[in-house]
């Protein structure tokens, strides 16, 4: 979910409305914004995207200087316009991104107490409790600390209070808050992407911080309500880089943007001088580590995958890896002299910001690539690795994703330097193959036209199968997972030599199997497994290279003869591709590409 708040000395809805717009990628079922119209608390809530809220704005407009709004990704209670947020009583409102696990006690008691609840939301207990102790006559910020303290689970709040013009209260404790200063106004956002062309100016609150604001500024309070200091920084982030440039789609954009992205990240982390990289800011003795211990979601749990081909294959590092949701209650032994790997474009999500905390606990030096450089995990973790991908709005990470195997393969280069299993020609190898990739991941842009017709096969579909071998398996992953997530079919990815022990038996005439096969040391493996599908009426549609497209006509409907690019680099060409299919088979679907059904970019609760 996504807040917003302001207080000033204009009219604040719109900006609250805008700040949602900019917040939308991280929930878009509902969505609503109150405000103090002389006093008075006002609301306007609607279900499904922003723009119904936007309607219902201009049919209804909202006076006042003072505002919060909220975009939401529903956990409890369908996405109503009833259970749409802000929630509130006479005396307060309330905005809220997260999950309060003790909300049913709070709310038994509540209703002991005779209030009456409207919604299904553990969020409106909140906005009830803040109300009940309003009630005794505490002011609104001892209202606001007693409720806050009683709460357990994950949240960001925001609120307003009935004859408090000018009053926000803030809290944090597991998901994001900042604090924005203007000129006579003050700001509160889920990020600083939703306070980009407010302000650059921002403070963001640490765990457990609650806030007060004014049109002056802003006093923070730590979990026991003791003051405490929290720095103003500067954001580099402007408001101009956050539009879609002509493309149709943020994601359209943002594929096209794979190249400069990949030229940004490597400009950062390779010397142009000595054509080595450079690792900055390393936890630990990389030289030394004797295991790595990688852990991310969704897309970025797929870079991790190809990660470890690499970092066991070049830099001779053993590595474990899982997925975040898993690691963290997995209690697995973890060995002294292992590093933990966190990977995640946000910064924010809630189940790999648990799992940095479990390997910081069980004393793991905890190295992060991560997008958001402002982020919680950024100030968690003990060092950072920063991809130079630029906001991604899409809900589909694209671009983040090839930014975040760059890294893993400077990283690849570096920590396989360090322990002297990588000599000088070799380095030299590998940093000249990713040092072409910006101009070869240009080219698959000329293939749109194939891969368009390629994307027809699949859009008729219900199924999907991907296969791919060795680095190229966590490439099918990525690309079915992409499929799944905007096109809306289902598809799953294979390790092409595991499907004779199952998969296989789903093969007909009406799965399409997308094959990512670059040349290399297992292109024969790979392709006796796709003359198995093929023996059994499975319609092939491959990726591969110019190199060995010749090899696949026979037996593939349709083959795509990709950039042929050093083995160490196919993933992220391949990437780009199968990234492209999904976007295309998703545009014949007529699906809605930037924000598909249920999703969130960056998910804050567990
Ligand atoms: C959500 C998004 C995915 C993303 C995942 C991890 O599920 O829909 O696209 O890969 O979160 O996000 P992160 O910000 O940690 O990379």
């Amino acid at each position: 979910c996504g807040i917003c708040g302001v207080v000033g000395h204009n009219q604040a809805a719109p900006i609250v409305f805008e700040g949602l717009r900019r917040l939308e990628y991280r929930g878009y079922d509902s969505a609503g914004i109150a405000t103090l119209d002389e006093g008075r608390i006002e609301r306007r809530r609607a279900a499904g995207k922003l723009g119904n809220l936007g309607e219902t704005l201009r049919e209804r407009p909202l006076f006042g200087t003072t505002a919060i709004g909220h975009t939401r990704w529903a956990t409890h209670g369908a996405p109503t316009e009833n259970n749409a947020h802000p929630h509130g009583t006479a005396r307060v409102a309330i905005v809220h991104n997260g999950i309060i696990e003790n909300f049913e006690t709070l709310r038994r008691e509540l209703e002991q107490l005779g209030h009456r609840f409207e919604t299904e939301t553990d969020s409106e207990t909140i906005a009830r409790l803040v109300d009940h102790y309003l009630s005794e006559d505490q002011s609104p910020r001892e209202a606001a600390f007693a409720a806050i303290s009683r709460l357990e689970g994950a949240y960001a709040l925001a609120m307003i209070f009935a004859d408090q013009e000018g009053l926000l209260i803030g809290a944090r404790h597991g998901a994001p808050l900042a604090v924005g200063y203007g000129d006579g106004e003050m700001f509160l956002g889920s990020d600083s992407l939703a306070l980009a062309p407010l302000t650059r100016r921002i403070a963001y609150l640490e765990d457990g911080d609650r806030v007060v604001v004014t049109r002056s500024g802003a006093e923070f309070f730590d979990d026991k309500g003791d003051p405490v200091e929290r720095a103003v920084q500067t954001t580099a982030l402007v408001a101009g880089v956050i539009g879609k440039d002509g493309y149709r789609h943020y994601m359209e954009k943002e594929l096209h943007e794979h190249p400069l992205v990949i030229g940004q990240t490597l400009q950062r982390m390779i010397d142009p001088a000595t054509r080595k990289v450079v690792l900055p800011d390393m936890p630990c003795d990389i030289g030394a580590i004797r295991r790595c211990v990688i852990t991310a979601c969704g897309s970025a749990f797929y870079a991790g995958m190809v990660g470890r081909y690499w970092l066991e294959e070049i830099a001779r590092l053993p590595v474990d890896i899982d997925v975040a949701s898993e690691l963290r209650y997995r209690d697995p032994p973890l060995e002294a002299g292992s590093l933990g790997l966190l990977i995640s474009q946000s910064g924010e999500t809630a189940d790999t910001l648990a799992a940095l905390r479990s390997l910081r606990n069980a004393g793991l030096p905890v190295l992060s690539i991560l997008n958001a450089e402002h982020s919680t995990m950024a100030r968690e973790s003990d060092a950072v690795l920063g991809t130079v991908a630029g906001p991604e709005i899409s809900v589909a990470s694209t671009k983040a994703f090839t930014a975040q195997l760059t890294v893993l393969a400077c990283l690849t280069i570096g920590v396989a330097r360090a322990g002297g299993v990588l000599g000088d020609a070799q380095e030299e190898e590998l940093v000249s193959a990713l040092l072409d990739l910006p101009s070869r991941a240009a080219e698959i842009f000329s293939f749109g036209d194939d891969i368009r017709a390629m994307a027809s096969v699949v859009a008729e579909a219900r199924d999907v199968l991907y296969l791919g071998r060795g680095s190229a398996y966590p490439v099918a992953m990525e690309g079915a997972l992409k499929l799944k997530e905007i096109s809306y079919i289902h598809a799953e990815a294979y390790a092409a030599g595991e499907m004779k022990h199952g998969p296989i038996s789903l093969i007909d005439k009406t799965v399409p199997i997308v094959a990512t096969i670059p040349s290399g040391a297992l292109f024969e493996k790979t392709l006796s497994n796709l003359q198995e599908a093929k023996a059994r009426g499975g319609r092939l549609l491959a990726f591969t290279d110019e190199r060995s497209a010749h090899r696949l006509n026979a037996i593939a409907e349709r083959t795509i003869a990709l950039p042929h690019v050093h083995p160490f680099v196919t993933p992220i060409i391949q990437t780009i591709a199968v990234q492209i299919l999904a976007y295309e088979t998703a545009l014949l679907k007529g699906t809605d590409v930037d924000q598909p059904r249920n999703l969130a970019k960056s998910v804050t609760v567990e």
